[in-house]
């Protein structure tokens, strides 16, 4: 992690803890306070109490589910894919990698927009960053419908049936080797992002929408990386050669 140093806050948090040193100590509560309607970037300098008053809502129950989500977010419980049937795996995929993103992709839309509009003219590769990301968030809305509603179904069905029930029927080399390459692609637009932050680093005097937008693309990266080796290394060829082994029996 490449994140800038900041004031080591006083721990534990408490109420009184400000919205913006909630973030600024880890970017990824900002998801939770978009949810709610807080404001963590102009309205930074709330206490948590305030904040959550301005809003309605219950500091000390915001608290509590930041608590409970970075206490259950450490990996370690996830299933083992490798041990997975074709059919439960790609249903993972699904409900886990694919759902990430369509939450994801919007948010980073907006973020990236809004830190290119107003941080732009300090930083112009800011404007580069939302570029690149706009035709990825683009590519990879586009690869997932594929996968779900074309390739995916086949899959399960191959393994079901023992046909895909697919117009290319049980030859998955075509629509897999598409998929591929689409991988590839998003990548290298992950790749240019990383590069064109320096490794997803903030210059010392970003504000809050700043880091979160560096920090989602992190976590964007990772998750990707995480999907696409799912897909690449495990899925795909065993499917592969599960309709080999049908084709032949
Ligand atoms: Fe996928
Ligand atoms: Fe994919």
């Amino acid at each position: 992690m490449s994140h800038a140093t900041f004031a080591p806050t006083a721990q534990p948090y408490t109420t009184q803890t400000t919205v913006g040193q909630l973030v600024a100590d880890r970017p990824d509560r900002s998801r939770l306070f978009m949810k709610l309607g807080i404001d963590y970037c102009c309205g930074g300098k709330l206490t948590l109490q305030d904040a959550a008053e301005k809003k309605g809502l219950d500091a000390a129950s915001i608290l509590a589910t930041l608590t409970a989500l970075e206490t259950l977010e450490p990996a370690g419980s996830a299933p083992n894919p490798a041990l997975m049937s074709l059919t439960a795996l790609a249903d993972h995929i699904v409900g886990t990698h694919h759902a990430y993103l369509k939450e994801e992709l919007p948010r980073l839309a907006f973020l990236t927009r809004k830190v290119a509009a107003v941080h732009g003219d300090d930083h112009p590769w800011l404007r580069e960053v939302h570029a690149v990301y706009t035709g990825l968030a683009e590519e990879l809305s586009s690869h997932l419908q594929k996968e779900e509603v074309i390739l995916f179904p086949a899959i399960r069905n191959l393994e079901q049936t023992g046909d895909s029930g697919a117009p290319f029927g049980a030859d998955l080399s075509h629509p897999v080797l598409m998929m591929e390459h689409e991988h590839a692609e998003a990548g290298e637009a992950l790749t240019k992002l990383r590069a064109l932050t320096s490794d997803f680093t903030p210059p010392a005097s970003a504000c809050n929408s700043f880091r979160a937008m560096l920090d989602g693309l992190e976590q964007l990266e990772r998750d990707t990386h995480e999907h696409i080796s799912k897909e690449n290394n495990i899925l795909f060829p065993r499917a592969m050669a599960q309709f080999q082994g049908t084709h032949h029996a």
